[in-house]
């Protein structure tokens, strides 16, 4: 038990939302150079949710909240904040507002987190040290992304990877005996900032921004594949093992792995450094490929929707992707 803390923090409910399209690996095959064999054998997707027609990041990120508010009948008017954690926003002045007022969240202060893959684990972290501390009591946070519309569908390295979706958490102070959120670690690595990005050009002065109404824009998705595959598989598990040892817990005490869902070799891999077996690690990658912000959550619900999560159960989550960032939180399930 942590006696610094004033309140502990409860995880009450959640709840996850996908876009109806569904493009399969051999549909993409049409259109690049690659086929199902070659993405499903290298990263275990088998395809992924894109969103279609006027459908936005907005829509899939209320839909989500609403599914884990209804799972508690919560007045959306008792949230006291909301935190979106997305790197595709609707608005580059923030989104969050914009789901405040979608959701009816009329009383709740709302902003956006920007991590990328690390994204619902910062977003994690940021609303239980708001609970743990005393300033709110209940905090909704929602990892939402649509990556395709930032992905260069003629890019084969990266258009076989991401998909869309939404996945939504709702926190609740607690007794500090009861607290869920245990500990976590958050790390980033900025010198490695281009080894995965969505570069931003600008123009080269403000006169030709004037002149020629150029004012930049922003590129679409690139990635050092195997550098940051590699920082996946030595970082991770260094963030776990030094919550588990901070926590004074060991590896065989952890029940679920759920790491960021990025490809299925990381998954394997990170589990084997640590000596987790599968059985014991959450994979849903197969269905919608690497969802980036939302791909924890979007996991973790489906996961308890499953009935695969226990009362008392020790889940250990792990986001990582751009920035370079990665973290880890260590939860306890109790309903
Ligand atoms: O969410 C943020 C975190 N992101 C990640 O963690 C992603 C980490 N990286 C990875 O998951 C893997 O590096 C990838 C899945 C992106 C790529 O797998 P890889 O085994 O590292 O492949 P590679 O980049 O080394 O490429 C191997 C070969 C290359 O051909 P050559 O040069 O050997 O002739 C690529 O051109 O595979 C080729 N290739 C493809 N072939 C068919 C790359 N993409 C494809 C493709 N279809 N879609």
């Amino acid at each position: 038990m942590d006696l610094s803390i004033k309140q502990g923090v409860k995880l009450l409910a959640t709840g996850s939302a996908v876009p109806n399209l569904s493009i399969s690996n051999d549909l993409i095959s049409t259109f690049v150079d690659t086929s199902d064999a070659w993405i499903y054998s290298r990263t275990g997707i088998k395809e992924r949710r894109v969103v279609s027609g006027s459908s936005s990041l907005i829509d899939i990120a209320a839909l989500a909240s609403d599914r884990a508010m209804h799972k508690i009948q919560m007045d959306p008017k008792d949230i006291d904040l909301i935190i979106l954690a997305t790197s595709t926003p609707n608005d580059l002045f923030g989104s969050a507002s914009q789901l405040q007022a979608k959701i009816s969240a009329d009383n709740a202060v709302a902003f956006d987190i920007t991590a990328a893959c690390s994204g619902f684990i910062v977003a994690m972290v940021t609303a239980s040290q708001f609970i743990q501390n005393g300033t709110f009591s209940n905090v909704l946070v929602v990892g939402a992304d649509i990556l395709s519309k930032w992905t260069d569908w003629s890019d084969r390295r990266t258009c076989v990877l991401f998909g869309d979706g939404a996945g939504a958490v709702i926190l609740q102070s607690s007794s500090v005996i009861n607290n869920s959120v245990l500990g976590f670690k958050l790390n980033t690595d900025g010198k490695k900032y281009d080894q995965l990005n969505i570069h931003y050009d600008m123009v080269d002065s403000w006169r030709n921004s004037i002149h020629n109404g150029l004012y930049g824009r922003f590129n679409t998705i690139t990635m050092n594949g195997k550098e940051v595959y590699k920082f996946a598989v030595s970082r991770v598990p260094e963030s776990i093992q030094f919550c588990l040892n901070s926590l004074n817990l060991s590896v065989a005490q952890v029940d679920w792995l759920l790491l960021h869902q990025a490809n299925a070799r990381i998954l394997k891999a990170v589990a084997s450094r640590l000596m987790i077996p599968l059985d014991k690690v959450i994979s849903n990658l197969a269905k919608y490929g690497n969802t980036s912000a939302a791909s924890i959550p979007l996991a973790l619900d489906e996961a308890i929707e499953d009935s695969l999560i226990s009362q008392g159960d020790l889940i250990v989550m792990s986001g990582f992707g751009a920035g370079l960032t990665w973290g880890t939180v260590v939860l306890k399930w109790q309903s």
